[in-house]
């Protein structure tokens, strides 16, 4: 039973848009008072609403002057979280830096200590709550990294609290092990911690199938870029797909993911020239976090420069209750938009199919036969609308494989 969705004024569809580089606004393709046909929660086809009507055997009618894209795409967050940072956010807009909070054993290890103390359930809720709040913003598929366990113990009770919460929400969440988020107190040694998750987590998440990626924080303060590397290099021989929180202070991290061929490099934001030129020749999506940005008071990832150089970019939240406590992908999209110079095409495909490439996903992110249903629409008559109101037009209207979500 195929079903019809529309008419809209205007489809994004974003159909044939190139994986990496520049992109003009002319290069998206805008289908006017469209529709778009479905079965099963995919895709048949896209194009004129009255062409489409004739092969329908259901309508679902929307009101007219929406505009609608692919639902948005979170590829790098940590919503599992015990208590607040409000102290460390305080602390920073009076000066004290992110890396001499941590030093002195706030900032991460604060959050480690909220999330080892918390019970699941309080875990699951809080992951449930930011979830849902996100898809009521028009994301549908999100990335959740753990990280505040720092031990095989909690890290696997993070990982099992993002398992349970996928049954429960409708948005897809996409789980990443990020035990290699900074050195816990009780190892004095980096290497040693990291053999430590090398032989006794990593073998576990796949027999428990918890996750298939793994994540780690490149940076002095956190982990040195050659012992990463041997910890990558044994996650990668294992069999899973590779991440790096890289060049968000200091340079290296970058490099060692288009080395090792991690799907992604996020953060950037102290990448010069050199970097720029490498993850531009490689397959390595470059993922810009605006939101830490924002939390921490500092420059953003140079996104015009990446995609001028040839990289592909996304746009991501890295909603943590550290440094990117707001959580709000599309503001933040806007914001880094103005600030970077980037076409509506640019932000669009970072945060929809060039995101979908980050987590290795293939069937979302493009409104095209084949793909996934999952789409929003917003109460807009003109695409342009959406960025010109830097975030606060939320989406109308949300389908998920295929399903209108109530409650928008
Ligand atoms: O992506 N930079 C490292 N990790 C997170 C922040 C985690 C935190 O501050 O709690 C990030 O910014
Ligand atoms: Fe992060």
């Amino acid at each position: 039973m195929s079903k019809l969705i529309g008419p809209f004024r205007e489809v994004i569809t974003l159909a044939n848009t190139p994986e990496k580089g520049t992109l003009s606004d002319s290069e998206l393709e805008i289908i006017q008072n469209g529709g778009v046909l479905i079965e099963d929660g995919k895709i048949l086809k896209v194009g004129a609403f009255g062409d489409l009507a004739m092969e329908a055997s259901e309508i679902e009618e929307v009101g007219d002057d929406q505009v609608l894209m692919p639902g948005l795409i979170d590829c790098h967050t940590h919503l599992v979280w015990g208590g607040t940072r409000a102290r460390d956010y305080t602390l920073r807009m009076s000066g004290e830096s992110y890396e001499k909070i941590l030093e002195q054993g706030g900032g991460i290890f604060d959050s480690v200590e909220k999330t080892r103390n918390a019970s699941a359930d309080l875990l699951k809720s809080g992951l449930i709550k930011r979830a849902n709040r996100h898809l009521q913003d028009g994301v549908t598929t999100i990335e959740v990294k753990s990280g505040y366990g720092l031990d095989v113990a909690n890290e696997l009770k993070i990982l099992e609290v993002i398992k349970a919460g996928k049954a429960e929400v409708e948005a897809d969440l996409i789980p990443t092990c990020l035990a290699a988020h900074v050195c816990p107190t009780e190892f004095q040694d980096k290497k040693l911690f990291l053999e430590y998750l090398e032989k006794e987590l990593l073998p576990k998440l796949l027999v428990k199938g918890l996750t298939n990626r793994v994540d780690i924080f490149v940076e002095p303060s956190a982990f040195p870029v050659e012992i990463a590397k041997s910890y990558m290099l044994a996650a990668k021989k294992l069999g899973f797909d590779l991440t790096i929180h890289a060049d968000q202070f200091n340079t290296g991290g970058s490099q060692i993911a288009v080395e090792l061929g991690a799907r992604s490099a996020d953060h950037l934001e102290a990448s010069t020239e050199k970097e720029i030129e490498i993850l531009a020749k490689s397959d390595t999506v470059a993922v810009a976090l605006p939101g830490a940005s924002i939390g921490l008071g500092m420059q953003f990832t140079p996104a015009r420069k990446l995609l001028n150089a040839g990289a592909s970019l996304a746009i991501s939240t890295d909603w943590n209750p550290g440094s990117g406590p707001m959580g709000d992908l599309l503001v933040q999209a806007s914001i880094l938009g103005i600030y970077e110079k980037l076409s509506s095409a640019e932000i669009f495909s970072g945060l929809t199919f060039r995101a979908a490439k980050a987590l290795g996903l293939h069937d979302r992110g493009r409104i095209k036969a084949g793909m996934k249903v999952d789409m929003i629409s917003f109460p807009v008559d003109d695409y342009r609308e959406i960025l010109y109101n830097q975030g606060k037009i939320k989406p109308i209207m949300i389908w998920k494989n295929g399903n209108r979500i109530e409650n928008v």
